[in-house]
């Protein structure tokens, strides 16, 4: 090691990969302002506005609405152990890498997993869950609303209704669609949501918000076991979080101001106004690729998720070293395929304030530098043309 290492001095990026994602300004700004204590009454307010405005993006009424300490995964975690008991039957819809892991994490609590696997790129159609569930009386039906690895949005209302009449809780992961696309909880009935400050929420990586239904926390309450993990478990943290503030850990401070910062943003912003931002984004990207030939990997228009967009790697393209000059060249961070689609496809995520026209025309005119697609000026027109 050196002597003396340089000042932290991190390259600027225009995250447009699958998270995390672009930050606003004034939410890094929200995160430098000086540390409180995990107790302040300062901080204490501010926990409270973060669970009124995540009540607000979530669409709920939820008493149990809250953060976990770590990423999406640690919601993941929690969601799932809160709730299951060895032997207990669950049925885990799996359309791509986070469905498979959400099946993974329930196998880890010792519940008995039944699986309904769809191909990867499609949507779980409802009817498909209706025939698992003739054979199987599940405590539990888990699935993934924005599948990251796919670029597919999940329909929910059907598969919600047939969740209750089996009288089984449902359980959604909202990673990455908190923020970019509608959730509305109690419209879908769900029982348990969580999802990632960095995607389209706008923050730094660090926090799981979560929301647990009346039912939810029902079927918590009546474990006969303890939760395995006291770090994860919803009990503890709601003693910080609800009107006890009882030490559990310590609070993540300089995260929460930034989320709270984030959340005021969408607040500002209005749920209606930035989903159809994340909407408009992301067809103005679709249709300036498809002038330039760039195919998207789901053929289904109405599956599209708007935050996270998958594009097939054109024939002959070594598409790791596309990304790297993306990366080198321009300070434009894109994804790769994951698990099945590893190499077969990029992902772009349009994201919280990433989503926004410039970011679209300059990671449509860098890709057709780099890939010397002749076509660009039709791409940029036809992108251009979504917001005229
Ligand atoms: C749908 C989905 N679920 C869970 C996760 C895990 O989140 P994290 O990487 O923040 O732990 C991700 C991350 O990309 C995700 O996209």
């Amino acid at each position: 090691m050196p002597d003396a290492l340089p000042q932290l001095n991190p390259s600027p990026r225009l995250l447009l990969g699958p998270g995390p994602s672009q930050i606003a300004p004034r939410v890094l700004q929200a995160c430098a302002t000086p540390l409180l204590g995990y107790l302040d009454p300062e901080y204490i307010q501010m926990m409270d506005d973060v669970q009124v405005l995540l009540r607000e993006v979530f669409e709920t009424e939820n008493e149990w609405t809250f953060c976990v300490p770590g990423t999406g995964m640690a919601g993941m975690e929690a969601a799932l152990i809160n709730v299951l008991e060895p032997g207990d039957p669950v049925l885990i819809c799996v359309a791509g890498v986070f469905g498979d892991r959400m099946a993974n994490v329930a196998e880890r609590c010792g519940a008995e997993v039944t699986r309904v696997d769809v191909p990867w790129g499609t949507a779980v159609p409802a009817e498909k869950v209706h025939e698992a569930l003739q054979s199987v009386q599940p405590k539990l039906v888990g699935i993934v609303h924005a599948e990251t690895s796919t670029g597919v949005l999940q329909p929910l209302s059907e598969i919600g209704a047939l969740a209750h009449e089996a009288g089984a809780l449902f359980l959604v992961d909202c990673v990455t669609s908190l923020g970019g696309v509608p959730v509305g909880v109690d419209a879908h009935g769900i029982d348990i949501a969580y999802s990632g400050t960095q995607k389209c929420l706008g923050a730094p990586p660090s926090l799981a918000p979560i929301t647990f239904s009346p039912s939810a926390v029902e079927a918590f309450q009546a474990r006969k076991t303890p939760v395995q993990s006291f770090y994860l478990d919803i009990g503890q943290i709601w003693r910080y979080w609800g009107s006890e503030r009882a030490y559990h850990q310590t609070g993540m401070i300089n995260m929460t101001y930034a989320l709270r910062e984030a959340l005021v943003m969408i607040h500002e912003e209005g749920l209606e106004a930035r989903f159809a931002r994340h909407r408009r984004n992301q067809q103005a990207l679709l249709s300036g690729a498809q002038a330039m030939g760039l195919e998207p990997a789901v053929e289904d228009p109405a599956a599209r998720l708007p935050s996270l967009t998958t594009l097939r790697i054109p024939e002959g393209i070594n598409e790791a070293a596309v990304r790297g000059s993306l990366l080198n060249d321009y300070g434009i961070e894109i994804g790769g395929g994951l698990g099945q689609l590893a190499g077969k496809v990029w992902r772009v995520g349009l994201m919280g304030y990433a989503s926004q026209r410039s970011s679209v025309m300059l990671l449509l005119a860098a890709l057709g530098d780099l890939l010397k697609n002749e076509r660009v000026d039709e791409g940029l027109a036809a992108a251009a043309a979504l917001y005229d």
